[in-house]
């Protein structure tokens, strides 16, 4: 099959670590399925596997006993089911399907007991971690990452939202004291971006009330469609990054002027002096100091990146006073990506497909992601469907 490769001597900018070459179609166990991919989303996965950072995924497939040399990156699609293992029976050859990333061992004894897949030692992120993802006409998964395909979406559609409508959906539902409820108002950063576009919609569905952070008025429109009750543009503040240390009166007390009218924005947008209950982060390092900051009492940060850095900081002095919550949180389990697939299903949540790429330009797509020049929402590119519009299915 042909396949978009990753080799470690290509690591680097997408342009240079994608290859098209022509590789063997992976061999499915009897708990997978094989299937053939109409199309697949583009997103940061893609990106960090080129770059071989934060990890080595070549590397990471060698300990794990696959020794093939190359990585198909890809971590959401949708598709075909060609082939189904001896021991799958949820899951029929021909069926329309979107597939999730999250893979895992369901023979797993603490799964089975139960718990939660995504905190078991077997779970890892399907076309990251693991090999035969997205980016090849067939791809390898288990039959528990397969979801139905939503009748009214082309298969572009279907094909860009699980990996970040999963992990928009387990942020905002998955921690039970902070779910969001009616009235809460939750602030969501990149609001015309992947995760932000789809975490808006979420938010709105619960019936709280999302206020949309962007860099350029031009955003805010597309925020304010999908239902944010007020947009800041960030490029009005410049104290972001890690917090100066509080032994140098001068330098902390100019960056808590800059999160104070921050914070003070969020309530001229709102028409009320609130805090967000839910901050919804995952630049990480630039605006985590000020997430936590504007976070209501009792509130909670909520993040799924570090996109522009790993190493944040805080002010403990106002985390524990005002008690609030810093919360980690990746990808979803089977019953989140369950929930949200059945939220775009009913038409709740738009998949914000923004633009779709043909399979050749799979590394531009990604290039034009690593540099921050993508449209807004959530990108595709065709892999076995011959033409963009293809795969909405008659109603009865
Ligand atoms: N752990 C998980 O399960 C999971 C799942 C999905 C995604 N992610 C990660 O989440 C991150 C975002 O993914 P995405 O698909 O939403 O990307 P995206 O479409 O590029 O959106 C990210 C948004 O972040 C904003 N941003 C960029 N630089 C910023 C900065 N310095 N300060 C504040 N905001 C900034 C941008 O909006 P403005 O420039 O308009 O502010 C951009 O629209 C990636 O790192 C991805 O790998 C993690």
């Amino acid at each position: 099959m042909y396949a978009h490769t990753i080799r470690e001597e290509r690591f680097g900018d997408p342009v240079d670590a994608f290859c098209l070459e022509y590789v063997d179609t992976p061999e499915i166990g009897e708990d997978e399925c094989l299937v053939a991919v109409m199309a697949t989303g583009i997103n940061y996965n893609g990106i960090w596997a080129g770059y071989g950072r934060p990890i080595n995924v070549i590397d990471g497939h060698r300990r794990r006993g696959d020794h093939r040399g190359y990585h198909v990156a890809g971590s959401e699609a949708s598709g075909i089911v060609y082939e189904v293992g001896s021991a799958v029976s949820t899951v029929k050859v021909g069926d329309h399907v979107v597939l999730h990333g999250g893979w895992w061992d369901c023979r797993c004894p603490r799964i089975r007991a139960g718990e939660d897949p995504m905190l078991t030692p077997s779970h890892l992120v399907w076309g990251y971690e693991t090999n035969d993802g997205s980016f090849g006409q067939f791809t390898r998964v288990k039959a528990h990452q397969v979801l139905s395909k939503p009748a009214h979406l082309t298969w572009e559609e279907a094909a860009v939202y699980t990996v970040n409508g999963g992990a928009a959906y387990r942020g905002l539902f998955g921690f039970e004291e902070h779910r969001v409820r009616r009235g809460d108002v939750v602030l969501v950063w990149g609001g015309a971006g992947g995760l932000g576009t789809l975490a808006i919609q979420l938010v709105v569905a619960a019936g709280g009330r999302p206020i949309a952070v962007v860099s350029d008025d031009a955003k805010s429109e597309c925020c304010r469609a999908l239902g944010a009750v007020g947009v800041i543009n960030r490029k009005k503040f410049d104290h972001w990054g890690v917090i100066p240390d509080w032994r140098d009166a001068e330098a902390y007390h100019q960056w808590l002027s800059g999160a104070r009218a921050f914070g003070k924005e969020i309530w001229r947008v709102l028409g009320e002096r609130r805090n967000p209950r839910i901050v919804f982060e995952h630049p990480g390092e630039s605006t985590l100091p000020t997430s936590c900051f504007v976070c209501a009492e009792g509130g909670m940060v909520v993040i799924c990146a570090g996109t522009t850095g790993y190493t944040a900081s805080l002010d403990l002095r106002r985390h524990w006073m005002r008690q609030k919550r810093l919360q980690g949180t990746h990808g979803a389990n089977t019953a989140q990506y369950r929930a949200f697939n059945d939220m775009i299903a009913s038409g709740v949540v738009d998949p914000c497909l923004s633009r779709t790429f043909t399979f050749d330009q799979l590394p531009e797509a990604h290039q034009l992601m690593h540099l921050g020049q993508h449209p807004y929402g959530n990108m595709a590119a065709l892999v076995g469907a011959p033409e963009m519009g293809l795969g909405r299915e008659e109603r009865g």
